[in-house]
């Protein structure tokens, strides 16, 4: 029997063991006694930071002896490090306790990608101040648009209770950079400030602090009115502001070095300053002025709408540009990448320096309320960099959001930059094993954002599963693909919020509820008629091109000239315009709603011939979900275009697959 073992261990090595992802990129395994006996790590400090990276690095370093020392003089190196190799040892320096953890997370990188581990000259300074997780968890443990189970955060066995994944997401959260989290739902629920749960909070962020993770709220702005029966929470009353002060200082007697609040305000039914006929600048100010002397910000989000006769899309320009100037330096505005809301493609919000004198920070989405949730293969780094890389021109050529974001064209106090997290209890963090890609690569990027998302697949997969090169590149490939195949099947050239519903899962792009909001209707984004389909977005429609400056104004403006990845977004196209390759605007959109599902059949296919290389149970439960990845696509494919079939009264092209 024994001997059957040790015969089918070795034909099949990967396969006989369970993996259920829980150890994530994060899957080091123990130094050889016999290699640990011949180096050493020295650290002249007692900083608990700084004895975690030496404890990483004891009992995962392979490589020759390693000194860490702190200098708090080089000043310029924020939370970065600098990291020398001769080939007979390596130096770190750092500038900040966690400066030290990051070079020994980036050291281990390097052996776990079998990068040279020896001859080194590394300096790495991290692009934007703040990196940040924002957790929308409620405090029952259900998690808004969150697909990996319940929260994370046992606020029931809090403050006495450490569940031992606190440490395990903290340090998971080091290994890529990430320094702070907001723990509660945007739709922020009062109680989180009550005496009880600060002591709650307090726990997590003694969890946190020694892998440099701070920990912030959100702040609900009706907190005086209904947690204390204030009248009113009116922003420039002095007892409402007198309310704020007293909170702020006990937060901080429980949490030294609290980060401070997410504020949603006047948005989608949230409480706010326009309740009282006050302005963000006026809400957002008195939190700050309340925050500023234990040094902590807030991050105010521009992601405002009304059901009003204006375009979505126009609403936090509008409301958010009259007021540049008039906030506090500790408020960072936060802003969507997209106008809309997290579409599978949107051109970015062209809030993003609109604002010269007001600290902008993106807000992206990892968990995928948009994307299939926790079922498709979608990796985001292309999405995120999209956003990044995308040249505003706010202040000519070289503006891009990133510049603009990480105040390499500005003077701003500190940078930020932020995501909705796609964690929960789930034994693999984010449902999905690829979801954990995503988590990664917000890190990765958050930290450098010119890194390739090539380059930060190819870091995941050799952590995360193998550095077998059979598997390593078409998965890549994979990886690479994934993205503009869900915008093809799901919403391609431009369309967007054809979803079903308030769930955001499938296809409805016929859904009318009567009574409902308009601009909660998907026709009201599609506007499928009997001449085309698309929102005019130019002067003749709600002209928001007008808010993107020159030269895009104009490219976007004009039908020949919009990239035709966002044609629809822009204009209303008549189903017979010729797009540049020749076809109809019918024609292509067939086309790209069946390349859609053939992509994800060529994706299933590849997964398939990859069995041999990777553990039994993440292939079949990725292959699992490939299945339902493919069924939703012909879903999506189907209804979108039978229905849009009824206007445009044109055949599907008769190469494709057939609608079922
Ligand atoms: C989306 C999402 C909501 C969320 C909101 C927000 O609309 O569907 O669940 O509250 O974004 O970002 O505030």
């Amino acid at each position: 029997m024994r001997r059957l073992f040790f015969l089918l261990l070795l034909l099949f090595p990967c396969s006989l063991f369970a993996e259920d992802g829980s150890q994530l990129w994060l899957r080091y395994t123990p130094v050889d006694k016999h290699i640990a006996q011949q180096r050493t790590i020295s650290l002249q400090a007692k900083d608990q930071t700084m004895q975690l990276a030496k404890q990483e690095l004891e009992s995962y370093w392979r490589g020759s002896s390693i000194s860490l020392r702190l200098d708090k003089k080089i000043k310029k190196l924020r939370d970065g490090y600098q990291i020398k190799g001769d080939g007979t040892g390596v130096e770190v320096v750092a500038a900040e306790p966690a400066g030290l953890l990051y070079a020994a997370y980036h050291l281990l990188r390097l052996q776990e990608t079998g990068a040279d581990i020896e001859h080194l000259d590394i300096e790495e300074i991290p692009d934007y101040d703040i990196r940040i997780l924002n957790h929308w968890d409620n405090l029952d443990r259900t998690v808004e648009r969150g697909y990996a189970g319940y929260s994370l955060w046992k606020w029931d066995e809090l403050p006495k209770q450490l569940s031992p994944r606190y440490e395990q997401y903290a340090r998971a959260n080091a290994s890529i950079g990430i320094n702070a989290t907001v723990l509660n739902n945007v739709n922020a629920s009062p109680q989180i400030l009550t005496a009880d749960y600060l002591e709650k909070v307090k726990a997590l962020a003694d969890a946190f602090r020694k892998y440099g993770i701070k920990v912030y709220l959100s702040a609900n702005f009706s907190s005086p009115k209904v947690l204390d029966g204030l009248s009113d929470s009116d922003p420039l009353r002095k007892e409402v502001q007198a309310w704020w002060v007293a909170k702020v200082k006990e937060i901080y007697t429980h949490i030294p070095d609290f980060g401070g609040f997410l504020v949603k305000a006047n948005s989608e039914g949230q409480p706010g300053p326009q309740d009282y006929g006050r302005t963000h600048a006026d809400g957002a100010n008195m939190l700050a002025d309340a925050l500023k002397p234990y040094g902590g910000v807030v991050m105010w989000r521009a992601f405002v709408y009304n059901p009003t006769e204006e375009d979505r899309a126009k609403q936090a320009y509008q409301e958010f540009v009259p007021l540049d100037g008039k906030f506090r330096d500790n408020v960072i505005i936060q802003i969507k990448n997209g106008p809309i809301d997290f579409q599978p493609r949107e051109p970015f919000t062209p809030l993003f320096g609109a604002m010269e004198k007001t600290p902008q920070m993106v807000e992206f989405q990892i968990t995928q309320e948009y994307l299939g949730f926790s079922n498709h293969l979608v990796y985001l780094a292309p999405l995120f960099k999209e956003t990044l890389d995308a040249e505003t021109y706010s202040q000519g050529p070289n503006s891009s959001v990133a510049r603009i974001t990480d105040s390499s064209l500005g003077n701003h106090q500190k940078t930020a930059i932020s995501a909705v997290a796609n964690i929960g209890e789930d034994t693999n963090w984010t449902g999905h094993h690829f979801a954990q890609a995503n988590w990664y690569a917000f890190g990765r990027l958050a930290w450098n954002h010119q890194l390739s998302s090539e380059q930060i697949a190819e870091e995941w997969i050799y952590q995360t599963f193998t550095d077998e090169p059979n598997f390593v590149q078409p998965v890549r490939q994979l990886m690479m693909d994934s993205r503009e195949a869900v915008v093809d099947y799901m919403m391609p050239l431009g369309l967007h919020h054809i979803f079903a519903f308030d769930h955001h899962y499938g296809p409805e792009p016929w859904g009318d509820r009567k009574g409902g909001r308009p601009d909660w209707m998907p026709w009201y984004y599609h506007n499928a008629d009997t001449v085309g389909i698309g929102f005019d977005r130019t002067k003749s429609g709600s002209d928001a091109v007008s808010q993107y400056h020159e030269p895009l104004r104009t490219l976007y403006g004009d039908i020949k000239s919009c990239p035709e990845n966002l044609l629809l977004w822009f204009h209303h196209v008549p189903w017979g315009h010729t797009m540049k390759n020749g076809r109809t605007l019918w024609d292509e959109l067939c086309f790209r709603y069946d390349r859609g599902v053939q992509d994800v059949r060529e994706f299933q296919k590849t997964w398939d011939r990859l069995e041999q290389y990777i553990d039994a149970q993440r292939f079949t439960e990725v292959q699992s979900k490939l299945k339902i990845q493919a069924k939703d696509a012909v879903w999506w494919k189907d209804a979108c275009l039978l229905y849009f079939q009824a206007f445009s009264n044109m055949p599907i092209p008769y190469e494709l697959e057939r609608p079922i």
